[in-house]
Parts: C-alpha cells; structure tokens; sequence
C-alpha cells in the first residue's frame, strides 16, 4: 500500500475533489497545497504588499503563520490564526496567487512545511498541487498528472462558482497555467514516473476508483 499520493495537475482538472475522494476512500490524511498558497497571498494583501514585488513579498512571507487541517471531510487553512477556508477562493486571491507562487522564498517556506505535515501523516497523505511528484515529495509511492480537456475544465470551474461565461473562465484558468508552467521555481511539471490520467470523459467517481486501485496495487 502505498502511504503518500502525489495528485499533481493544471488548475480546474478536478484534483481537489478527486484527492479528497482518494484520501476518504483510503482513509488517509489530505494536504491541499494550493490553498496554502492561496492563504499566503491572502495574508500578504491583508498586509497591502504588492503581489507583484518579489522582493516585498519575500520579506513578509516570513511572518506570515499558516496551519492546514488535513481532514479530508472538511480540510481547513488559517493564516495568522485566522480561518480564510472561504475567503482564499474569491477572486482577489485567484488573481494574485500564481505571482506570489512564483516567488523562491515563498516556496521555500510552504515546502517545508508541506515536508513536515508528509511526515506528521504517519497513517498516509493524499497532497495536491502542482509540484509534489517533482519537488515536494519525489519519494511519493504514487504520483498522479491529472489531466483534463480545457473546455471541459472551464465549464466545471464555471459550474462551482456559479459564473455564466465559460470562456472568461478558460482564459483565466489558461493565464494562471502559463505563469505556473513557464516560472522558473518548481514550476507545473509531471514527474517522469508519474501516472497520467485524463478526467475528461470520466465522472469523478471513475477517477478515484481509478487511482484508488492504482494505489492498492
Ligand atoms: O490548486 P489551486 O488552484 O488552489 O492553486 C492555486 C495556485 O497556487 C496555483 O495556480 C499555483 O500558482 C499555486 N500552487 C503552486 N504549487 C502548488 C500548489 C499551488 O504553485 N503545489
């Protein structure tokens, strides 16, 4: 059995619901690593740094305090002891978050922090996001590259948030993966030995059939 699953894939192709459905079904541990960047760039604009300053937000990311809860039924994030589960979601710090992402201090900070929860989950974690198979936990036993087709990945994101306009949802969602592909910090990649698996034509039940068999192999 394996006992950390990496979930790694570009925005909007259904990871966070597919991780949570793994980690349920295993009964293992749930790591959310984007809503740990999401909670950073929501305490650096409470701060009024400018997200485009890299080296404003390098100064400040260091006193930025963050706790994740890794319950898969209910994961929680707080920053500064402040619960933002609901406010990291809104559009302010969507637009902001892949520029604070691609600063090196900040992921230095949020990796090893993503290192230590890895090592509290002593009974396995599922731990989503963009980077785990290359650089946050290259050990992973199963490394999974979620993948969908971007209209499909649109109109699902449009769906959750209630928008009508899909393709303002694929532009934005399609900016966010440039600057997450093209940064030169750990950017978007899938691993070499990582499994892919295209969400596309399948209902989110197939994929975590899928990727639970995958992990009682
Ligand atoms: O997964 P989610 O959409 O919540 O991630 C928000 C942003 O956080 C991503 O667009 C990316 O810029 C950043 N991120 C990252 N590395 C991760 C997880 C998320 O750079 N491991």
């Amino acid at each position: 059995m394996t006992d950390v699953i990496a979930i790694d894939g570009p925005s909007g192709s259904g990871k966070s619901s597919t991780s949570r459905g793994v980690a349920s079904r295993l009964g293992y541990a749930y790591l959310d690593t984007g809503a740990m960047y999401r909670a950073m760039t929501w305490a650096l604009l409470q701060r009024g740094v400018d997200v485009h300053d890299a080296d404003a937000v390098a100064a400040a990311a260091h006193e930025v305090v963050l706790t994740s809860g890794t319950d898969p039924a209910g994961p929680t994030i707080a920053a500064d002891g402040v619960d933002v589960s609901g406010p990291i979601r809104g559009d302010e710090v969507t637009s902001a978050v892949s520029p604070v992402a691609t600063v090196p201090e900040v992921r230095e900070l949020l990796v090893s922090l993503q290192r230590e929860a890895i090592a509290r989950a002593t009974g396995g974690i599922v731990v989503e996001g963009r980077d785990i198979g290359t650089v946050v936990a290259p050990d992973a036993g199963l490394k999974i590259y979620l993948v969908a087709d971007p209209v499909a990945r649109a109109k699902r994101r449009a769906a959750e948030l209630g928008v009508e306009d899909a393709d303002a949802m694929r532009e934005a969602l399609a900016r966010r993966d440039a600057i997450d592909s093209n940064r030169a910090a750990s950017p978007l990649a899938q691993a070499d030995d990582a499994v892919v698996v295209d969400g596309t034509d399948l209902t989110l039940d197939q994929v975590i059939d899928h990727i639970v068999a995958l992990a009682q192999q």
